[in-house]
């Protein structure tokens, strides 16, 4: 493997090598929770770690077309060192990252503004002194035509994983897998779904890393991002839990079980639990360069009406009318995956542009608002693959979807899966050159291996 600083300094070379203008990319500062000095914990904007490899609050690096790079740090007050303890100097740093490192305060009248790529940024302040520095603030919906090629080139680069990338990837599906492990162990009748969230939490503690997103454990899985966890786990729920941890140098992994507390899935949870591990499985093996990722979530849909048909929930038509008409997605509502990288939706700060190839947008069809990702797949793309069955009562109810739910819906049968809330299972994938690799697959999936595992010592 090259050597870290290596890749760093080719995937700014690469950036550099695609830039006319100059690129100003921001760290960022932590914001605050309720006053200034309260803050969450700080994390770089994901470009900028993608370039540099460490987080350092307030710098940002500039990128020339001709290769060379500097990166600025803020200088500390006395006050820093006093409350923050002692920061780096330039020169530990520029050795440690293998770049020229200067005081933030060089950057001001170093270039002409109208010259200057940027990107969005997340923070209030650091919103401000990037107005101040370029003359504008950068966002995803207002991207000037130089912005827009800086765009462009960072996601040529990010879409595609390098060695460094994938070996980070791995080693957060790697905690994420004992994670889940250890939350299956764990969980039982009885117990809060917190508790369960903690032992998620620990584990990614334990290992140096934090969660790439809030993570959902809940036995409410119809409601898509559940918040909260505040439910004693009782005889008959599923428990629904969506968690990855993002390895210490940034890179997520994104994960979701499903698992009955109880030990035993009743047998309408095991009917609609296999069916959506079928759409999974289906899903997966579709999965080559070449392939329109839309066409995969398309599979996994008709997989999905299919046996939904077959089970009776579904009536008055076949799997093409039944997505064709907005049938499916009243079960089905979400896209089957998105780009994971060093964001879990990765680059989803630039909004549809990483996940949507140049003239594709985004469909208003009921089976595809939701989909994040409508590119061809390429070797080096990690992406989730994540379908589900959610059975919200409130959804089928809403006016809205009440003719849908009436032509298309048997109510009696669908009241039989009453036990059956929201069901998704998701994992990462690895574009290979011929095929994928699961980069999450030996967390238990199938009912055997889940049954075997719930609450005890395997
Ligand atoms: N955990 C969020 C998602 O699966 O997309
Ligand atoms: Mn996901
Ligand atoms: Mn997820």
């Amino acid at each position: 493997m090259p050597s870290l600083q290596h890749t760093f300094l080719k995937r700014r070379q690469s950036l550099a090598s695609k830039l006319r203008s100059p690129a100003l990319i921001f760290a960022g500062h932590a914001p605050p929770r309720n006053f200034p000095a309260n803050t969450y914990p700080f994390r770089a904007s994901s470009h900028f770690l993608y370039l540099v490899g460490m987080s350092i609050e307030g710098a940002a690096i500039l990128v020339h077309p001709d290769g060379s790079s500097t990166l600025f740090v803020p200088t500390p007050s006395p006050d820093d060192e006093l409350w923050h303890g002692p920061s780096p100097s330039l020169e530990t740093i520029s050795s440690l990252l293998g770049i020229e490192a200067q005081p933030f305060e060089g950057l001001k009248g170093s270039f002409r503004k109208e010259a200057i790529a940027s990107l969005p940024v997340h923070d209030e302040k650091t919103r401000l002194i990037q107005q101040e520095l370029i003359g504008r603030i950068v966002s995803a919906s207002s991207l000037s035509p130089i912005d827009e090629a800086l765009a462009d080139a960072i996601i040529s680069l990010r879409l595609h994983h390098d060695e460094a990338a994938i070996a980070e990837v791995r080693h957060a599906a790697s905690i994420t897998k004992q994670a889940h492990l250890e939350a299956m162990r764990s969980t039982r009748v009885g117990r809060g779904a917190w508790e369960i969230r903690a032992t998620l939490l620990a584990l990614f503690a334990h290992n140096h890393c934090t969660p790439a997103y809030e993570p959902i454990v809940t036995p409410k899985g119809e409601i898509l991002h559940a918040r909260d966890s505040n439910h004693i786990l009782e005889e008959g729920d599923l428990l629904l839990i969506d968690a990855g941890a993002e390895s210490p140098t940034g890179w997520a992994s994104d994960v979701t079980r499903t698992i009955p507390v109880s030990g035993r899935f009743s047998s309408t949870q095991r009917a609609v639990y296999e069916l959506v591990l079928e759409a999974q499985k289906g899903a997966i093996s579709a999965l080559r360069p070449g392939v329109r990722f839309r066409d995969v979530h398309l599979l996994a849909s008709r997989i999905l009406a299919e046996g939904l048909l077959e089970l009776g929930i579904l009536r008055n038509g076949g799997p093409e009318t039944l997505i064709e008409e907005g049938a499916l997605a009243l079960f089905f509502p979400h896209g089957l995956g998105h780009l994971l990288g060093l964001d879990v939706h990765d680059m989803e700060d630039l909004g549809d542009r990483a996940g949507y190839a140049p003239g594709r947008f985004r469909s208003t069809h009921p089976s595809l608002r939701y989909l994040r990702l409508d590119r061809d797949l390429e070797a080096g793309m990690v992406v989730t693959i994540e379908p589900g069955f959610y059975h919200s009562k409130g959804w089928l109810a809403h006016p809205q979807n009440a003719p849908l739910v009436h032509r298309f819906v048997n109510v009696d049968i669908l009241n039989r899966f009453s036990d059956v809330r929201g069901i998704r299972i998701e994992d990462d994938l690895l574009i290979t050159q011929d095929g994928a690799e699961c980069l999450t697959d030996s967390i238990p999936k199938e009912v055997e291996d889940i049954e075997k595992v719930i609450g005890g010592t395997c």
